[in-house]
């Protein structure tokens, strides 16, 4: 089906075979030492040294502050026209700081960019970054990471509008393909988009299992089956870091171990009201399945889930702080031995939206910063995410608390990450490359071409598609952009009853719920409520009526799929790739499997168990369908 650009296609082939990286050889083999070195050159700026050397040496040059900096990574913005941000403010306790001081009195070096910028600006933004890193004492590069924005959702805390960056559906759209060649290309075009303006981690995959359908946050992952998910994680992880971390690579954090998917009654764990994860049906190694694979795929980092256990041997505490998931399970069970990064905000109460949100301390609520800093640290986490309070690190060694040694086994792991990016040798970005490899005409078109193919048909009554309109056939639209079809050339009505076929696009239900960040996370009921069902019907009755839902959590829609004269599920696409898809213009045509079951009730919802999969009762549409146009359809 793809044609690629042949440039691009070729330098698509060899980023994946990722050209080996100097200061990634070997101690053993690496022809210069130490002792040998060119004494005008600090050892661990020596790109000749091998990374175990330049390691040593650079810790043994580091004061507790410097360490201290490192095992934090704190959200961002990229400032306006490339320039450093210097009107958002990070309070942190009496601190009230912009991104300058963060990297120059804070010592912090892992950042990751919150809001969108072009291309350009964003590389400048980036070697901004990295020329202020430069004036610190140990000139440490800086390593960017980010959320996803390689589709249409933009929530605070878990993704971002892709701007100029090229678009596909949510990674729900790539599991509903199931390609891991494909889901491995997503990966490497993601991957040289990031390198370009120099992101070079990316806070994903998502590999949550969505046991639970009302799961928040179930749009970013792979949906219901550990098996499926497993197989997308390790392509994913292919194509951001390639076979070994390197110069071309972009390094993954895998989350949230052990699995996020079980939140009782849907609630998101960003909140108190959706703290806990629940496995009464004893499906806990379900959720591991995944994540076995990524660890045997190499992937790098993991973020543990802000939920807490309840109903397994574990501690209800949430699982960054908890020693016998994070030490126990990960490290000593299933063998991680790479970087724990704790997800964003488990120390300090935070303003998000203008509204205090507390630290995701779950089940430890009432203890102390300082107790949660130790109590993380312990568990076996490496960094913490989401905040800046370094004093609180530097007062558990100053009092005894915690052996500076503890530190250094954190700081070298995350060092040594960015020795094997290259960030220590090369670390600025070409701002006007960046401009034509982000959103270039092969990657956009891959996205749109995703798109289209991802499309999921789940009734289609009489064969109804894909339509054949002649110049005279009317349209008339809801939830789509009138004015936006008209300049499709489709003849657009005011009216129903005036047309000769509707669209209708739909958002799966969900229940704003609490504070304004809340709001952005979909929780709560996926029905349509009275009012809306009754709305429906009647555009139902006044003409044959194509839906089109969005599918970020599997909706519970039964009257729509009994009225409706076709039904389409999709993960993030435009209207175009629905019109195409709809008038099956080139040839697009819906190749979508739905990525899990869609309940037919809520009561069925209700009655699932939060931590088993396939357990609704009589779905409406499992796991898996999806209808292909008819030959007689395709030919006539
Ligand atoms: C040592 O490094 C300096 C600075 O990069 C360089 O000018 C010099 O040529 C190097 N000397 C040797 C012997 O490699
Ligand atoms: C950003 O650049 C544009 C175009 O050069 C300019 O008009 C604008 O004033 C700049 N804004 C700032 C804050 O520098
Ligand atoms: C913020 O940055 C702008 C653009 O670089 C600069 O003009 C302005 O003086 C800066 N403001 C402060 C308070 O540093
Ligand atoms: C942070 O400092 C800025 C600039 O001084 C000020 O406008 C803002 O109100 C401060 N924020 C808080 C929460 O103190
Ligand atoms: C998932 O994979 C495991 C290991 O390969 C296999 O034992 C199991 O039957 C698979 N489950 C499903 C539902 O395919
Ligand atoms: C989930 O959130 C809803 C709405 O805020 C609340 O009624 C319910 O109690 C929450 N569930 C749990 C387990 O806290
Ligand atoms: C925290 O302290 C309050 C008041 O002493 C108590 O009611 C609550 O149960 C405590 N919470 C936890 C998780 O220990
Ligand atoms: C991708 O789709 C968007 C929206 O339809 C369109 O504007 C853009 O031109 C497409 N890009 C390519 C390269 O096909
Ligand atoms: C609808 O589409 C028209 C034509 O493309 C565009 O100008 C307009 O901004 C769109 N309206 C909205 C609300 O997106
Ligand atoms: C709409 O029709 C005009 C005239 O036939 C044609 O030039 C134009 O390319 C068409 N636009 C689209 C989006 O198909
Ligand atoms: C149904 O939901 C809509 C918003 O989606 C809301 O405006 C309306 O008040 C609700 N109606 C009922 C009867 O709950």
């Amino acid at each position: 089906m793809y044609t690629p650009i042949p440039s691009w296609s070729n330098l698509l082939m060899s980023a994946l075979a990722l050209i080996p990286l100097a200061s990634a050889i070997p101690c053993s083999s690496c022809s210069t030492h130490l002792a040998t070195s060119n004494s005008t050159i600090l050892p661990y700026l020596n790109p000749q040294l091998c990374i175990q050397d330049r390691l040593d040496d650079l810790l043994s040059r580091m004061t507790l502050e410097e360490k201290a900096g490192q095992l934090f990574i704190k959200q961002i913005p990229a400032g306006i026209n490339g320039t450093i941000d210097n009107t958002t403010f990070v309070l942190d306790g009496n601190r009230n700081l912009t991104t300058a001081p963060l990297i120059t009195e804070i010592l912090l070096s892992h950042f990751n960019v919150n809001n969108a910028r072009s291309a350009k600006q964003m590389a400048e933004w980036h070697n901004a970054i990295q020329e202020l890193a430069l004036q610190t004492r140990l000139k440490i590069p800086v390593t960017i990471a980010s959320d996803p924005r390689h589709a249409f959702a933009d929530t605070v805390g878990s993704s971002i509008a892709s701007g100029q960056f090229s678009k596909f559906p949510e990674s729900l759209g790539i599991a509903a393909l199931r390609d891991p060649v494909l889901a491995e290309l997503y990966a490497t075009i993601i991957r040289e988009e990031y390198l370009a303006v120099g992101i070079r981690s990316a806070l994903q995959p998502q590999i949550d299992v969505v046991t639970e359908p009302r799961m928040a946050r179930s749009g970013q992952t792979f949906g219901e089956d550990a098996n499926l998910t497993a197989s997308m994680v390790v392509a994913l992880i292919k194509g951001f870091q390639g076979t070994e971390l390197g110069l071309k690579s972009v390094t993954t954090v895998t989350k949230h171990f052990p699995g996020a998917g079980p939140a009782r009654n849907g609630n998101d764990s960003h909140f108190a009201t959706g703290k806990d994860n629940t496995y009464f049906g004893d499906f806990l190694d379900y959720h591991l399945i995944p994540f076995k694979a990524a660890i045997a795929a190499g992937g790098r980092q993991i973020m543990p889930s802000y939920a807490r256990p309840i109903g397994t041997k574990y501690p209800e505490v949430a699982f960054g702080f908890n020693k016998p998931v994070i030490t126990g399970l990960l490290r000593e069970k299933l063998g991680f031995d790479g970087i724990v990064v704790s997800d964003w905000g488990l120390i300090t109460d935070q303003a998000i939206l203008g509204v205090i949100e507390p630290a995701r301390a779950w089940g430890l609520e009432n203890t102390t910063e300082l107790e949660r800093a130790k109590l993380v640290l312990d568990a076996g986490v490496d960094q913490f995410g989401g905040e800046i309070c370094t004093e609180l690190l530097i007062e558990l060694v100053s009092s005894g608390q915690i052996p500076e040694s503890r530190l250094d086994i954190s700081v070298r792991k995350l060092l040594e990450e960015k020795f094997l990016l290259g960030l220590f040798d090369n670390r600025f970005v070409d701002p006007e490359a960046a401009d034509t490899v982000v959103g270039n005409a092969y990657f956009a078109r891959i996205g749109n071409e995703t798109q289209r193919r991802a499309y999921t048909l789940l009734t289609n009554q009489n064969d109804i598609l894909p339509l054949r309109p002649t110049d005279g056939t009317k349209f008339y639209a809801r939830g789509f952009n009138a004015t936006y079809l008209s300049a499709r050339n489709l003849t657009v009505v005011d009216s129903p009853e005036k047309a000769d076929f509707c669209f209708l696009r739909l958002s799966t239900p969900w229940e704003a719920r609490g504070s304004p960040f809340r709001q952005r996370y979909h929780e709560g009921r996926l029905d349509f409520n009275t009012s809306e069902i009754a709305a429906h019907s009647a555009l139902f009755n006044s003409c044959p009526t194509i839906v089109d839902v969005l599918l970020d959590r599997p909706a519970v829609i039964p009257e729509v799929a009994a009225e409706a004269a076709a039904l389409f599920g999709h993960y993030g696409a435009s209207a175009d790739a629905f019109l195409d898809v709809v008038f099956n213009k080139d040839g697009w045509e819906p190749e979508g499997k739905l990525p899990f079951d869609m309940p037919r009730s809520m009561g069925a919802v209700e009655a699932q168990v939060a931590d088993v999969p396939f357990d609704t009762v009589d779905p409406l549409f499992g796991f898996g369908h999806g209808l292909s146009y008819g030959r007689t359809a395709l030919c006539g």
